[in-house]
């Protein structure tokens, strides 16, 4: 039979963590907390389960919870999207991204995304017969290029794909790259898909410019949402998008025969919980704590290191502590020094090599300061 998607392989998270596991590394290369999600939430779900709501929830989501996202998003970024029309609750983003992508793109469609890219978005293009078009970021600033994402639209580009704060690199979006992309893409009839699974954590008092701030812009965009990053649960699997009618009307033509609709006690423990708005709007300065604790302990090791401006992760540059390829790099660093972290090449363009490998800081101090420990011998 013939593959669909013949490129797909296990992705560098399973690889790595498995490596991790079979070598007893500390593993800080897949993205997820090392500590708990707020009991009072995990006593909510509880209680939802225990209250009955354990059956189907509505196809679009909870409308409690569209209704709290959407106050969400009016008092943070001054739009408002239709809780009824116009947000939808996931499995997680990535079931967002895939039910985008399947919603708009079409055989022969072209797709620009920016590289090193999570690695969802091109196998979902593909799966639809769309062509993934790459523009590569580079380091150490990662900064966009929009002349070269102008040179390459084409009559066949279809949409973008930006993602703010970035991951793997910390770059986050400035209001001018969101006031470009809001002019390319009205030049060029093109739709956004907006991954801001981050939105909350952002350093150093950046703000977070979401697309739905430029009416334009969201005006043709999706923008994807994870409460398993925000809340500290990345095993619950849940999410949201928002986009406007016309594009939702889609999005949702998918989604009902893809999952139908999503877990019911979640989304109404989650709904409750994002009543207190400080739940979200300190996890900032939770983890800015986090990175600021680790690069301090970091600061004598031979990595060179741009702090990161948003996500949980932090790239370290080894170009002064070996000429290995960073897949080789962070292999040894697994099975030898006990450290497993994500070579980033493999999220690049042709597999370009900046020397620079992503660790996760979404840690318990101790284990920061284990990995510390043998960064700082390295
Ligand atoms: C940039 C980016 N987008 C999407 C996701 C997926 O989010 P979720 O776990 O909610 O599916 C991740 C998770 O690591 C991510 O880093």
């Amino acid at each position: 039979m013939k593959s669909k998607l013949p490129n797909a392989s296990t992705s560098i998270f399973a690889v790595m963590s498995k490596m991790a596991a079979d070598h007893n590394a500390l593993n800080l290369s897949q993205g997820f907390p090392n500590f708990e999600s707020d009991p009072v939430l995990i006593e909510m779900v509880n209680q939802a389960m225990k209250e009955g709501y354990n059956q189907y929830a509505p196809m679009p989501g909870d409308l409690d919870l569209r209704e709290v996202i959407s106050q969400k998003t009016r008092s943070l970024h001054q739009k408002n999207y239709n809780s009824a029309t116009e947000i939808t609750v996931t499995a997680g983003a990535t079931q967002a991204i895939f039910t985008a992508i399947a919603a708009v793109i079409e055989k022969g469609d072209e797709v620009i995304i920016f590289t090193p890219a999570y690695d969802c978005y091109d196998p979902s293009i593909e799966l639809f017969g769309g062509k993934t078009i790459p523009v590569q970021l580079k380091a150490p600033d990662y900064k966009v290029d929009w002349n070269e994402v102008e040179d390459k639209i084409t009559y066949k580009t279809k949409m973008i794909i930006i993602n703010t704060p970035h991951n793997p690199s910390g770059m986050i979006f400035s209001e001018s790259d969101m006031l470009t992309l809001q002019e390319i893409v009205e030049k060029h009839n093109l739709l956004v898909l907006s991954d801001e699974v981050y939105e909350h954590i952002i350093f150093d008092n950046n703000t977070h410019f979401s697309a739905a701030r430029f009416s334009a812009l969201a005006s043709r965009s999706f923008i994807t949402a994870s409460f398993g990053k925000t809340f500290h649960n990345t095993g619950w699997k849940m999410g949201y998008c928002l986009a406007p009618e016309k594009l939702m009307t889609e999005f949702r033509k998918v989604h009902q025969y893809n999952v139908f609709s999503v877990n019911n006690p979640i989304q109404k423990a989650l709904a409750e919980y994002l009543k207190t708005s400080d739940r979200y709007l300190d996890l900032s300065v939770f983890y800015q704590k986090k990175r600021d604790y680790f690069l301090e302990l970091i600061k004598d090791s031979r990595f060179k290191i741009i702090p990161s401006k948003g996500t949980y992760f932090q790239m370290l540059d080894f170009s002064e502590i070996s000429s290995e390829s960073d897949i080789a790099f962070s292999e040894r660093l697994t099975k030898e020094n006990k450290i497993a972290s994500i070579p980033t090449s493999v999220f690049n363009t042709d597999g370009e090599d900046f020397k620079q490998i992503r660790v996760c800081f979404a840690k318990t101090e101790e284990t920061l300061r284990e990995a510390a420990i043998i960064l700082n011998a390295i």
